[in-house]
């Protein structure tokens, strides 16, 4: 999810089991050959040969784009640094990207989604499962199917289907009993996506679209504890507790601690806010949280007002010992 999960919020999410897989950030491709620092940007995970998330899940990387050629041209370069699996993104719903040509404008005709999935597919043979991600339409169902099959006949060997339209945006409720139909129209593994926020949403979606797996986005946001519940569910019947605000804060701790290395302590600030806004439409303490500490700007303040609000001092959980500035003459 653009601007939100990132190699970090991967890694953190798939230390338990519940995800089989997660997808990079949407690589924007207009008109020409994206040099390798973007791919890597995306997705860091390139670095260390077979994408995968420190836990082992895959990490798919995904294009956003409209121009064949270019897609073609970007899938190679993908495949020369390592990527292991292809997204297209043909979902995103941002002005800015629609009114270029990207995401989900894609879907008012099938004929291109078509022939931009055929040029990935082609371009990278065999060796790459290329897969799609749809929603139900721009700004009506009508050619739900079609875009559908459009995908598979362009060589997607899967489709996540997020069960709005574009116009519908993010607006629940989402329309799992549409992704049935499309099922049904497809030979290719269906995933069902849109509004899973808890197991019961879960057991909502697998019965009313049929598919076998579910895409979550927000959900997994709001609740990191959310697929691991999922898993326990499937393989033991139990429900595990509600994940309590304390351990979501923990991996919002966690994630700072990762991220102030990598990025300038503000971006990192602007990121917890990110995260914690998923968080807080379904956990009213998370929601405390977020009102005591939105106008916070330094990453020190941040990370105090977080560790208080679990009840715990901030000494235990504040940041990993630093090295002294002058760490070089001190030790000579
Ligand atoms: C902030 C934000 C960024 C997103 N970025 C992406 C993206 O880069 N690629 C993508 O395929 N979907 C992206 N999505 C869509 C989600 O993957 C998902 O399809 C959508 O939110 C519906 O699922 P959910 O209700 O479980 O969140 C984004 C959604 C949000 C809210």
């Amino acid at each position: 999810m653009e601007g939100v999960i990132d190699a970090a919020t991967r890694d953190l999410l798939t230390r338990r089991a519940g995800i089989d897989w997660t997808v990079t950030e949407f690589v924007r491709v207009v008109d020409t050959r994206l040099p390798p620092r973007v791919f890597l940007r995306h997705c860091p995970e390139l670095a260390n040969g077979a994408p995968r998330t420190p836990g082992g899940a895959p990490v798919h990387l995904q294009l956003l784009g409209s121009d064949p050629a270019a897609l073609a041209a970007n899938a190679r370069q993908a495949l020369s640094l390592g990527t292991t699996s292809l997204d297209l993104n043909f979902g995103c719903p941002a002005k800015l990207v629609n009114r270029h040509d990207g995401g989900a404008s894609m879907l008012r005709d099938p004929r291109r989604l078509r022939a931009a999935v055929a040029a990935v597919h082609d371009a990278v043979g065999d060796t790459l499962p290329v897969t799609a991600k749809v929603r139900l339409g721009f700004a009506d169902r009508r050619l739900a199917l079609d875009c559908a099959r459009a995908a598979e006949d362009g060589g997607a060997r899967q489709l996540v289907v997020h069960a709005r339209t574009r116009n519908e945006g993010y607006r629940p409720p989402a329309h799992w009993e549409w992704i049935a139909r499309i099922r049904h129209r497809l030979s290719i593994p269906v995933v069902a996506n849109g509004d899973i926020w808890t197991l019961e949403d879960y057991w909502k979606a697998r019965t009313l679209s049929g598919c076998h797996d579910v895409m979550l986005g927000r959900g997994a946001l709001a609740d990191p504890g959310l697929a691991p519940r999922i898993r326990h569910w499937q393989g033991t019947g139990k429900q595990l507790p509600a994940t309590c605000w304390a351990a979501k804060a923990e991996t919002l701790i966690e994630y700072a601690a990762m991220q102030r290395n990598i990025l300038p302590p503000k971006v990192v600030v602007a990121r917890l806010k990110q995260w914690m806004n998923h968080m807080r439409g379904r956990d009213p303490e998370a929601a405390r949280c977020f009102q005591a500490l939105r106008r916070v700007t330094e990453l020190e303040d941040f990370l105090t007002g977080l560790v208080a609000s679990t009840g715990k001092r901030s000494e235990a959980v504040a940041s990993p010992p630093r090295m002294p500035r002058n760490s070089r003459e001190n030790t000579g």
